[in-house]
Parts: structure tokens; C-alpha cells; sequence
């Protein structure tokens, strides 16, 4: 398949296949613990495969992946809709973000604006930065009290040492290098400044986790289409040694299981729940870092 302008990546699947592999990753995390657990997983593998060419198995999914640029310009009008990510993460980053007094606060990679808007309405001075111009479209329109700029994480127009407070959050995982960013975020934050960054936790990109877009505009006659943008997992060690190689103070870490919202709202929950909840249930899903630069 001929991939189009602004797709990086097409191809298809059927969907018995995805329920497989969730039944296979849930019985391989038994396999030595508990096996008997494991068992029925055996038998839904067994069904799947002898009925892999009746529905729902059958269903092909077809799956398309876009540059940053393509995949954030068809996703911004729905961004701000239902997101087990963002509902994991605010619990988390918001009380982080109001411990702290108010200042002079940016928002690096804020998308349609969500921690910006917060950070304003908290009574920050607050700008935004982002380089998708759908996305600060979206942001410009919900949060005319925020500044939001054009940019990139890799070279903040911002100057040295001008923020109290720097969020930057579900936007790592698809920069390819962090010690960069890590370096131009405490660039921008005085001494004493407070970094609070979240992100998809590498172990769900390596158990398959996407930014995926929803499309309902074009459907495949006998399934649906998956339009996403990768995550790249960065490994911990990663966060760990850039932050720290950019001068920062790690304050606190947290990671963040798979919340309820996540395993019921996953596409093989309806066909095989215990598989799902056995597969990813447990495993981290969000990681939150809270960083300091320390005052000269
Ligand atoms: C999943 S959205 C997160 C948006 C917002 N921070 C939030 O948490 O709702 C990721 C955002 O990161 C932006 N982004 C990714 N890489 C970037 C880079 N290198 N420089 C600037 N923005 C970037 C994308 O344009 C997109 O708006």
C-alpha cells in the first residue's frame, strides 16, 4: 500500500489477530505464577483461530501512520474529547501545578492548550508553545488570555532563565532525543524554577500504544481505519540522565497504572474482557516527573 502526503506508514490487520495477541500477553504474564489463569486465554486463542473468518474476528483493520505534522492537523478539532491519558494525568499534574505560587508559567508542546488554560486561570502569566499551527488554532480559541507561540521544543523562543514554572506534557515520546529538550526546558526556567513533565510510560509504546486519531471520515468497506502517531518509548534511565545531565533536580517520579477507563474503552474489551484486564491491567501507563533547578 501506497502511503499518502503526510503518512509515514500503511498497512492492515484483522482484528482476530489483535484479540490473539492480547489473550497471548495476558497468559504469557502467568505463564510461571499462576498458568491455570492462563488457561482459558488458551481457549480463546483456540476460538479465534477456528473462527478467524467470521465476525468480529474477520473485521480488517486498516492502519495508517502520519508525521507529527499530518496526524495533530486531522486530530485537533476532537483533541479535547474523552482521553483515558489526559484523565490519568490530571489528577496527578494539576496538584503539582497548584502547590506552586504563581509566576511566570509556560506550556512546552500545549497542543489545544490544556495545561496552559489551567496555568492561566491559577493566575500565571502563561505562554504556550507549540509547532503544530492546528493545534494553537484550537488553543487560541479556548484560551484568548494565553500567549501562544510557534515553536519547537528543541529551541524555545523564549530567553534563558525566563520561566518559574515549565510544563511539558504527553509531547516527549515523540521527540527523538530527550537530552536536548531536557537541556532547552531548564534553559528557559530561573534557579529555584519547577519543571513538571508527563508522558505515555514507555511500557504501554512497547505494548503498542499510539497518539491515534479519530477518523470516522473514511471507512474501508468491510472494517475501519486507525489513523495514529507513533510513541517512541524512551526508556527511564533516558528522562533520568537527561534531566540530570541538563542541571535539574529530580524532586519526585510517579508512575501511573492502567486506569479502569484505559481497559474498558480497549478495542478487544468487548470480546475478551478478562484477557484485557489480565494483558495491561497493572502495567504503568503514564509517567510524571517533577523537577527542580536548583537555586545558584
Ligand atoms: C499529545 S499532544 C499533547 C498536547 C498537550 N501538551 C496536552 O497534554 O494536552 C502532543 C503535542 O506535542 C506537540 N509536539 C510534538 N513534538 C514537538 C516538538 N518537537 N516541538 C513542539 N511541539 C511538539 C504536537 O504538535 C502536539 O500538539
Amino acid at each position: 500500500m501506497v502511503p499518502r502526503m503526510g503518512e509515514l506508514h500503511r498497512d492492515e490487520f484483522r482484528a482476530g489477530q489483535y484479540f490473539v495477541g492480547v489473550a497471548g500477553m495476558a497468559m504469557m504474564r502467568r505463564i510461571l505464577a499462576r498458568p491455570s489463569e492462563g488457561r482459558p486465554r488458551l481457549d480463546e486463542v483456540r476460538r479465534v483461530m477456528a473462527g478467524f473468518d467470521q465476525f468480529p474476528n474477520d473485521i480488517l483493520v486498516e492502519v495508517v501512520e502520519h508525521d507529527l505534522e499530518s496526524g495533530y492537523e486531522s486530530w485537533a478539532p476532537s483533541y479535547d474529547g474523552p482521553n483515558p491519558l489526559i484523565e490519568a494525568e490530571e489528577p496527578v499534574v494539576h496538584p503539582m501545578l497548584e502547590a506552586l505560587p504563581t509566576g511566570r508559567a509556560l506550556d512546552a508542546a500545549c497542543g489545544t492548550g490544556r495545561h496552559a488554560g489551567h496555568l492561566a486561570a491559577l493566575g500565571h502569566e502563561t505562554i504556550g508553545i507549540d509547532a503544530n499551527a492546528a493545534m494553537l488554532r484550537v488553543a487560541r480559541d479556548r484560551f484568548p488570555e494565553v500567549d501562544f507561540r510557534d515553536g519547537r521544543l528543541e529551541a524555545l523562543p523564549v530567553p534563558d532563565g525566563s520561566m518559574d514554572l515549565v510544563t511539558c506534557a504527553l509531547a516527549l515520546c515523540h521527540v527523538t532525543d530527550l537530552g536536548p529538550v531536557f537541556a532547552e526546558l531548564a534553559r528557559v526556567l530561573r534557579p529555584g524554577g519547577v519543571l513538571v513533565v508527563s508522558d505515555p510510560h514507555p511500557t504501554s509504546a512497547h505494548f503498542g500504544g499510539v497518539a491515534s486519531v479519530p477518523d470516522r471520515s473514511q471507512v474501508p468497506a468491510e472494517g475501519f481505519r486507525l489513523p495514529f502517531v507513533a510513541n517512541r518509548a524512551h526508556p527511564v534511565h533516558d528522562y533520568v540522565n537527561s534531566a540530570v545531565r541538563a542541571g535539574l533536580r529530580i524532586e519526585e517520579c510517579v508512575e501511573v497504572e492502567f486506569p479502569e477507563a484505559a481497559l474498558v474503552t480497549n478495542p478487544a474489551a468487548a470480546v475478551l474482557p478478562d484477557a484485557v484486564r489480565q494483558a495491561f491491567g497493572g502495567l504503568p501507563f503514564l509517567l510524571v516527573w517533577r523537577c527542580s533547578k536548583p537555586a545558584r
